[in-house]
């Protein structure tokens, strides 16, 4: 089966994607009898690029690395996002913009636009999710398309899918884990003995943590994640504000090593589960025995544990972002809709 795909956002995400489609062009094809031509990139810093036969991801893909432009492209289009994802028509568009907490900006409306003429979507781009999941899957639902997420939390680690469909059926009763690989390089990396803004700078220096830290730091992308795990996982309606969060800025030393003293390591937990008739999210620094699952877990790594009824706990360990790692979760979720249609 021919899919026309269209990328929203060609910066790492998205380049991951492109990436990894064209390399394992032929082995989807084989394996799971997947064929595409990418009809768009939309990128108004980049340069977005239009072909309604396919565009040679090859060629785009090495001039990206070699210029960091498309603009010089014969493909390249002027044409606005919004219209560029309106007038291609792809069967499903790969949303994979900056995410925004506040605002889900630009990511909701190029989602909004693509589900409202009948494209699929698949993003990693946690604002959206957050902020209008319900919406979103209504827009989804009316117009017969699927929305799927499944990076907007562990980037290509199964969370999202693993729960709702491998584990469909199991009622979770909490979850619990470390998904922001930022902060536990940093706690890692001061039990070596680094301070605090040592090890930033080492996270920094490493690609893993932003030039403004403050949102992997100060807890607020752990945050977004427990707040789209307690919405998607419980039914709650709660918004990333809802979530009691205290990063890891307040951390020194001296706490590793007291804990170290007790068999204990500092991570940054991010929990949710049923209080009452609610749910309670939170993110904050907690000891953890090193002899747990979660108290293993070094350096950019994430872990959740689920506990549930039927499996009792479920632990998955794997990476939460990286360029290839969320390429591979749009690539999940475009496989997923794909089975939908062969098994039909
Ligand atoms: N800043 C995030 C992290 C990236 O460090 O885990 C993935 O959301």
């Amino acid at each position: 089966m021919l899919w026309k795909i269209g990328i929203v956002g060609f910066g790492n995400v998205g380049q991951g994607l492109a990436h990894i489609l064209n390399r394992k062009k032929e082995i989807l094809k084989r394996r799971y009898d997947f064929e595409y031509i990418m009809t768009f990139i939309a990128d108004p810093v980049r340069g977005s690029l239009y072909n309604e036969n396919g565009l040679d991801l090859d060629s785009v893909l090495k001039e990206m690395a070699l210029k960091g432009s498309l603009k010089n492209r014969p493909e390249f289009t002027d044409k606005g996002t919004l219209e560029l994802i309106e007038m291609a028509k792809a069967d499903i568009v790969a949303e994979a913009t900056i995410t925004n907490f506040e605002t889900g900006e630009p990511g909701l409306s190029h989602m909004r636009k693509a589900l409202s003429i009948g494209s699929h979507v698949v993003t990693s781009n946690k604002g959206p999710i957050a902020l209008a999941l319900e919406e979103l899957e209504s827009i989804a639902k009316e117009n017969r398309v699927c929305l799927r997420y499944e990076g907007v939390v562990l980037s290509g680690t199964p969370c999202i899918n693993m729960v709702l469909e491998c584990m469909s059926g199991c009622d979770i009763k909490s979850v619990a884990g470390i998904v922001n690989g930022t902060t536990n390089f940093i706690l890692s990396k001061m039990e070596e003995g680094y301070d605090y803004p040592e090890a930033l700078v080492e996270a920094q220096k490493l690609g893993y943590a932003e030039t403004d830290p403050t949102s992997d730091v100060e807890g607020w992308d752990s945050a977004i994640k427990a707040a789209i795990m307690a919405n998607v996982f419980f039914g709650a309606k709660i918004k990333v504000t809802g979530v009691v969060r205290q990063g890891i800025t307040k951390i020194t030393k001296e706490d590793i090593v007291e804990a170290n003293k007790e068999g204990k390591r500092i991570k940054l937990i991010a929990e949710v589960r049923k209080e009452g008739n609610g749910v309670y999210a939170s993110v904050s620094p907690v000891a953890i025995p090193k002899s747990h699952v979660l108290g293993s877990v070094m350096g950019p790594i994430n872990a959740v544990t689920f506990a549930t009824d039927h499996l009792g706990e479920v632990t998955i360990i794997g990476p939460g972002a990286g360029r290839i790692e969320t390429g591979q979760a749009l690539l999940s979720d475009i496989l997923a809709i794909h089975r939908c249609y062969v098994c039909k």
